[in-house]
């Protein structure tokens, strides 16, 4: 695959949660624009990925795939190089099998013919998805399309897009840089919704499901929680545990919502710095369960220069008045009690969505926690 690519989490957005194939080249470009706009280039959000839909429904005379000319009349030439032009990058939607989820035609037998068009067209990334795959070896299917990918000679981030039922972590890191690990998420706190013989999934769904493939993630190779859903229909609150959650466990953060009607509260949740800070860290280490109880779950983070990032998460509708005594759990699994106390007087806390300092470790932490909100805190070592 493309080395040095995805060397921490891709950011960006994805057209799929909110508009599913009713795409078009303005929602491109608008989105392009907004991305300058409103900052989140700024921010770090960096892809703007096209998802199902774009394509005619039948491939040309010489077995090409066509743009739906109505979509986008310009064809997508055009539209990566208005998205480059901005100082972004394009990702385009593919899939494995005969047909894409949402029956336009796959790239089974043309991976070849395919990457090389989609090099010509200059995109950035490639989500390829696993729909219609009848009698195909996975692993031997994304092996097909990165060296496809690999001879075009366009550095293409390569998005797998298997949702975990053949185990993507155990062999797709060198294959691609991020892989689904479940099927498809959908905007609430913890439901569950079948669909015949696969669900989607809320957040803590998915979260419980994969909690334990941390070992797997790394940079240039992540586990990917799929595209969010801050901003489509959840709470601010439970939008801000999305937030966190998904920045915590090294996802690539890819926005799911539409960008030109979005509230303040939503973007400022998405453009926190110091929470994309958390996902973006260089050690690209995923965070684990310090501590879990029906009300109260700790996840915890190790960042660069021996910090940390630790959330509190209120899991009950009401209020939760925390106090939390950190010498009696600590966090470093690799220090005891004794031996922290010697290295460290104690740690800096600092709020990351309020953001401001709130003292420092040696006493308990005192706080209220809204129901289904997070105190997200970062924590540095006072040596
Ligand atoms: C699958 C993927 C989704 C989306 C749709 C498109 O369900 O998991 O993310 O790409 O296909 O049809």
């Amino acid at each position: 695959k493309a080395e040095n690519l995805a060397l921490t989490p891709p950011m960006g957005w994805n057209s799929w949660n909110t508009f599913g194939t009713d795409i078009n080249e303005q929602l491109v470009m608008q989105t392009a624009d907004a991305f300058v706009e409103l900052g989140l280039k700024e921010a770090g959000y960096e892809y703007i990925v096209l998802d199902d839909g774009w394509m005619a429904k039948e491939r040309d005379e010489n077995n090409n795939l066509v743009p739906d000319p109505k979509k986008f009349p310009g064809g997508i030439k055009s539209i990566v190089d208005y998205v480059h032009s901005k100082g972004l990058k394009f990702g385009l939607y593919e899939c494995a099998g005969n047909q894409t989820c949402a029956g336009y035609p796959g790239s089974r037998g043309f991976e070849y013919q395919d990457a090389k068009l989609f090099a010509e067209w200059g995109i950035d990334f490639l989500k390829y998805d696993w729909c219609n795959t009848e009698n195909l070896n996975a692993k031997g299917a994304y092996e097909t399309m990165r060296d496809a990918l690999y001879a075009s000679k366009q550095p293409i981030v390569f998005s797998i897009c298997e949702w975990g039922d053949n185990e993507p972590w155990k062999w797709a890191k060198d294959i691609g840089h991020l892989w689904r690990v479940t099927g498809d998420i959908t905007n609430c706190w913890d439901c569950e919704v079948g669909h015949g013989n696969w669900s989607s999934r809320g957040i803590w769904p998915i979260i419980n499901l994969r909690k334990d493939l941390r070992k797997f993630a790394g940079p240039g190779h992540w586990n990917d929680l799929d595209m969010m859903e801050v901003g489509n229909g959840m709470t601010d609150s439970e939008d801000r545990v999305h937030f966190a959650m998904w920045s915590l466990l090294t996802s690539p953060l890819i926005l799911g919502n539409d960008l030109r009607s979005m509230s303040n509260e939503t973007l400022k949740t998405i453009e926190n710095k110091n929470v994309i800070a958390v996902n973006q860290d260089v050690l690209g280490i995923q965070a684990y369960c310090h501590l879990k109880s029906p009300e109260l779950e700790i996840w915890v983070k190790p960042l660069a220069n021996e910090e940390w990032a630790v959330a509190f998460i209120n899991m009950s509708n009401d209020e939760l008045l925390l106090s939390y005594d950190w010498w009696k759990h600590p966090i470093n699994d690799q220090l005891t009690h004794k031996q922290l106390e010697k290295k460290y007087k104690s740690y800096s806390m600092y709020d990351l969505y309020a953001s401001k300092n709130i003292g420092l470790t040696n006493k308990n932490l005192e706080s209220k926690i809204k129901g289904h909100d997070v105190l997200l805190l970062k924590l540095s070592p006072q040596k």
